[in-house]
Order: structure tokens, then C-alpha cells, then sequence
């Protein structure tokens, strides 16, 4: 099957590292289902692997991809949930990984998946939509109804405009009514941005007119002193990445005199994304997609993300 594959590790040039051609069908194995994959979405974690950070050297050759959707063995249009709970090691706690740090990923005509991690995908989502979901738009769901506890109409600010995350993350926060603060670095995505329902859009680092509640934040090094100094007392910030690098300093005068919470989060449940779905149907809520693109072109999608010269999801379709 036609696949694209890590076959390198290159922190500096992740790009490198891809390959782009055959690779062996999935073997079938007990509990477990193939799915031939109709779409599929880039996420920055595929970066990450070709960087080593997330996907160890020997591991490799390993199809990227952690986000799917597809048809089942049984005929079943599905979404695709990337997090795969690995086998209990005795006196450890439960291990898990997301589809293409252990097992192949979806960047694939075909995925191999525990059958139990299949969401039905509603025809009102296209496949190209519903691709978009697992990764990005599922940690987004997961930071604003899981971590943050917030009310709706209070105030909140996404560092980044235009990645997927924050793309999901201003369209959720928008949609249920809270103020929504953006930073990002480009004028046109901070116009789109305010499309999508922010209330207003700011290069990265301007001092806001209020402080917020909640602070999301998924780029690091780059955004981190801004988020501390953009919250309220008692305020949190959710944190899902380090795109631009690892915070420091922690500014940890302000983190305890504020009394402010630092809150991780990482992906969601396979029920988070049943639900984020259903919210999707329910609301009319449809992923921004960047662009759609044959999944031999994968390469120029790649690229795009490593650059920033994106506004919402990229979507490969086999
Ligand atoms: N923990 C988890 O479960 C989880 C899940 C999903 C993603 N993540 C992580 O979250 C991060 C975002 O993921 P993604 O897929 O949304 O990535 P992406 O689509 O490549 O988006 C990158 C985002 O970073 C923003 N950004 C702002 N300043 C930046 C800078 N100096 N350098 C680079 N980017 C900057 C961009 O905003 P503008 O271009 O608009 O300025 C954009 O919103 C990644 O690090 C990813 O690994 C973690």
C-alpha cells in the first residue's frame, strides 16, 4: 500500500527523514481492524516524530499520521481515536501511546487500530471533516471542557491563530459564548481568526485590554511570559505543547503570588470524541481546513506546517 513513512531521525531537518512510496499491508491481528482510510490530517506530532521526540530512532521505518477516517472491515464509516492503550506491565501504571509511536500510523491507504478505539462518523461529516477531529480539535475539546473550569461568557486567550489546535480552540471557546482573546503572528490569520467569532485578534506579546481567565496555550517559550502576565488572579493556563521550545523562565513569583494553576493536557477519551462529534453535528460546527491534498503530495503539506503557512487543519486523502 502507498504510505508515508519516517525513515529517519533529523531534529534539524525533520523533513529529512520522509519517505514517500510502498510499504507491506498491515498484518491482522486479534481484536484489532483494518481501516482504509478515505482522509487524513497532518498534525505538528508528525514533526515531532521525524524530530525523535516523539517516535524513537528504533522504531523506525514508522507511517506517520495519527489522525483517520475511514471505512471498517464491516462496511462502517469511523473516526479513527489515535490513543492506544498499551499492554499493562505488572506493578505499572497503565501505558499509553498515540498511532505512529508504536504501531503504524494513518498517513496510509490502510490502518491497522484496536477495534474498540472506532468512533462512528455521522454523515453529516465528510470524511475530510471528520479526519480532522481525533488530534487537534480533540485536545482542544479536551483543554476547554475537561481542564478549564470555566462558565460560559467568561474571558479567555488562544496563543496562536492558525494552528490546528488553536483553530479548534477559538471555534469551540467562540461557540459557547466566551470573550476570545488570539494572538498570531500573521495579519491575515488574525483576520480569519475573527471570522471564526474571536472578539479580537493581537500580534503575538500585545498587552490585552483585560486580563482573562483562561490562558490556552500550546506554542511554549515563545508565548509563555505573555500567558502568565495575561491572566487574572487565581487564573489558569491550560498547555497542551511546546511548539516554539520549552518555557523559561517559569516565572514562578507571579505563578504563586497570583495564586495561578498550570494545567497539562494531552489529547482525550474516546467518549470526548464521540461527544466533540455530536457537538459538530449538533451545532453545525465544521473544522477550518487549510487545504485538502492527494496523499502522495504529502511532502508540500509538510512543509506548509513547518513553516506556519497554515490556518486550520491540512487533509491528505490516499
Ligand atoms: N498534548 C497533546 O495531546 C497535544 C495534542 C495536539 C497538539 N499538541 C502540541 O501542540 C502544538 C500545536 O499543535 P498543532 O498541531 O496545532 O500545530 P500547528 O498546526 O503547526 O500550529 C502551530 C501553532 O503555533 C503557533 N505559534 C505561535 N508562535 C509560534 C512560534 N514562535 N513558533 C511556532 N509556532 C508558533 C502558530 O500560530 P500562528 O502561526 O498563527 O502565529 C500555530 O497556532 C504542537 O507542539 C503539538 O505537538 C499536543
Amino acid at each position: 500500500m502507498f504510505a508515508i513513512t519516517a525513515a529517519r531521525i533529523s531534529f534539524d531537518d525533520p523533513l529529512s527523514g520522509l519517505e514517500v512510496g510502498e510499504r507491506p499491508d498491515p498484518e491482522p491481528r486479534e481484536g484489532w481492524t483494518t481501516v482504509q482510510v478515505r482522509a487524513a490530517a497532518l498534525n505538528h506530532h508528525d514533526i515531532w516524530s521525524l524530530r525523535g521526540v516523539a517516535l524513537q530512532e528504533d522504531r523506525l521505518p514508522m507511517i506517520l499520521g495519527g489522525d483517520a477516517a475511514g471505512i471498517d472491515e464491516d462496511g462502517n464509516e469511523v473516526i479513527v481515536h489515535s490513543v492506544i492503550t498499551e499492554p499493562a506491565v505488572p506493578g505499572k501504571s497503565p501505558r499509553f501511546s498515540l498511532l505512529s509511536e508504536i504501531h503504524d500510523g494513518t498517513l496510509a491507504e490502510k490502518v491497522l487500530v484496536p477495534r474498540e478505539n472506532l468512533v462512528p462518523k455521522p454523515p453529516e461529516l465528510s470524511f475530510e471533516e471528520a479526519a480532522c477531529l481525533p488530534t487537534a480539535w480533540l485536545t482542544a475539546y479536551s483543554m476547554l471542557f475537561g481542564k478549564a473550569d470555566l462558565r460560559p461568557g467568561s474571558t479567555v486567550l488562544v496563543q496562536g491563530a492558525g494552528g490546528g489546535v488553536s483553530v479548534a480552540l477559538i471555534t469551540l471557546a467562540a461557540r459557547v459564548g466566551h470573550r476570545v482573546y488570539v494572538t498570531g503572528r500573521d495579519e491575515t490569520k488574525r483576520a480569519k481568526a475573527l471570522e471564526l467569532g474571536a472578539y479580537a485578534a493581537l500580534p503575538p506579546g500585545e498587552r490585552l485590554p483585560e486580563k482573562v481567565d483562561v490562558v490556552f496555550d500550546s506554542v511554549g517559550q515563545a508565548t509563555w511570559k505573555h500567558s502568565i502576565r495575561a491572566l487574572k488572579p487565581g487564573g489558569a493556563i491550560v498547555t497542551c505543547g511546546a511548539t516554539s521550545g520549552d518555557a523559561s523562565p517559569a516565572e514562578l513569583s507571579r505563578v504563586f503570588f497570583l495564586q495561578l494553576r498550570v494545567l497539562g493536557s494531552t489529547m482525550g477519551t474516546k467518549e470526548e470524541l464521540a461527544a466533540l462529534t455530536e457537538m459538530c453535528v449538533r451545532t453545525g460546527i465544521r473544522p477550518a481546513i487549510d487545504r485538502v491534498l492527494p496523499l502522495k503530495e504529502a511532502v508540500e503539506g509538510f512543509r506548509a506546517m513547518e513553516e506556519g503557512r497554515l490556518f486550520g487543519k491540512i487533509v491528505l486523502t490516499p
